[in-house]
């Protein structure tokens, strides 16, 4: 739990808050950075990213409807004014965000906590043109949706990456004048999702507050992802990090390194290389996205090995488990369906790979990141490491419990860890 945090700096915030509500002028209000160590706040759930608050009227009393946000989840909850204001100001009392935002036509107001518990406000001008660019929120709200249209006109989605920036025309996916390309709408949701979601794990990692960090992007491809994670930690977070992109493919290593010439990036590099041969001095945040079946295992490995503090991959194509499942008693009539088989080896191989990961000394989730309407690769294995490594026996049993039930002899990621004496033989 943090420290006590300077309140005056909180009791401004909060008025300022109160005033811009009182005078129609909130847009809403965003809490970042959770702490944790707050009951009613870990009672909704694990992995608070942030909770947006917008005014709304309820029965004729006006309400802030907060907006939780969670990797796997919103939850929507109301709450009057006066009440909500109260909770705000508790928590940021206790240290418990370090971060809040305040959103008024034209302005943001800024509360910022740092480790040692100091709180800083800062008032800044918002450009109406960035405001206007910013595409539609779309976040759940259905219970206030009759009283909420008031409101309605602000609900813009707050996106980590701005379409301004430089290497999203390079890369194709916005046009010279940075308005996005109809045929990248979707990509440009994945890495905006990816991005929010390495957000996330970064706060609550233990490079929440490194200056200097190595990233490295497997199975890279054109880029997009590796471009969007350098472009996020140096513009927006002013961090100084070396991202890494590795790519099979050579072509495509010269188009991205032609992008790095063409912005003159620092900190930024692509290397033709295998997945499976690579090996980085030094690996702080391994990721993957898509990279092809096995090669999500390779990476995996490399991050463990490497001592990774995040691990963040969305597999595609599980080919290795699916000629090697058996269909055992009572699931034989189930999955004799050819799709249930596909569904049955993809579960299996993320469950496996979350399963070891967590032997290997992380907390694992695994979720959808992106709704199916966008891609159907849309899971995500997450992974941040504990401060305890080495296997737990329990976690190596269930392992072979689950392979001795499917008839499963070989999972590439359990062999690799076991050749390196990461796992008991
Ligand atoms: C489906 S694409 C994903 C590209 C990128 N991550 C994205 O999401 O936009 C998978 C990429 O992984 C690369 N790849 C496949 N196996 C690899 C390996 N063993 N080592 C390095 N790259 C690999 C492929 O060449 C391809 O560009």
């Amino acid at each position: 739990m943090s420290a006590p945090v300077t309140q005056a700096a909180v009791q401004r915030f909060v008025a300022q808050c109160r005033e811009a509500l009182a005078a129609g002028r909130c847009e809403r209000v965003v809490l970042v950075s959770y702490q944790g160590g707050q009951s009613d706040i870990d009672a909704l759930g694990q992995g608070l990213q942030r909770v947006t608050l917008r005014p709304v009227m309820l029965k004729g009393v006006p309400h802030l409807s907060a907006v939780w946000r969670f990797p796997t989840k919103d939850i929507t909850k109301n709450a009057p004014v006066a009440a909500q204001l109260d909770a705000i100001g508790r928590w940021l009392d206790a240290g418990a965000f370090r971060n809040a935002h305040l959103h008024t036509p034209g302005q943001e107001v800024q509360l910022a906590i740092s480790r040692k518990g100091k709180a800083s406000v800062r008032v800044g001008a918002v450009q109406p043109d960035a405001a206007k660019s910013r595409p539609s929120d779309g976040e759940p709200g259905a219970a206030v949706e009759a009283e909420a249209s008031a409101a309605a006109h602000n609900r813009e989605k707050h996106r980590l990456l701005s379409l301004s920036r430089p290497f999203l025309r390079e890369l194709g996916v916005t046009d010279a004048q940075g308005r996005l390309i109809p045929a990248m709408s979707r990509k440009w949701k994945q890495i905006n999702k990816f991005i929010e979601v390495l957000s996330a794990a970064l706060a609550r990692s233990r490079l929440a507050d490194r200056d200097r960090l190595h990233v490295v992007d497997f199975g890279s491809g054109k880029g997009y992802l590796t471009f969007a994670v350098h472009d996020w930690l140096t513009h927006s977070l002013g961090r100084h990090p070396q991202v890494t992109g590795v790519e099979l493919r050579a072509d495509l290593v010269a188009l991205c390194q032609g992008v790095i010439d063409a912005l003159g990036l620092q900190g930024m590099a692509y290397e033709q290389g295998d997945v499976r041969q690579y090996t980085p001095e030094t690996l702080d945040v391994m990721i993957a996205l898509h990279a092809c079946d096995v090669a999500t295992d390779y990476a995996i490995h490399l991050g463990i090995r490497a001592g990774a503090e995040i691990i963040l991959c969305s597999p595609c194509c599980h080919k290795e488990i699916r000629p090697q499942l058996l269909s055992p008693h009572p699931l034989r009539p189930i999955l004799r369906h050819g799709i249930h088989q596909a569904q049955e080896a993809e579960m299996l191989t993320d469950g496996l790979r979350a399963l070891l990961l967590d032997a290997a000394g992380y907390d694992t989730q695994v979720f959808e990141f992106i709704s199916l309407e966008h891609t159907n690769k849309n899971k995500m294995i997450l992974a941040v490491r504990r401060e305890q490594r080495g296997a737990s026996d329990e976690i190596v049993r269930q392992i072979q419990d689950i392979k001795a039930f499917y008839g499963l002899q070989n999972q590439c990621l359990e062999a690799l860890l076991r050749a390196d004496g990461l796992l008991p033989a």
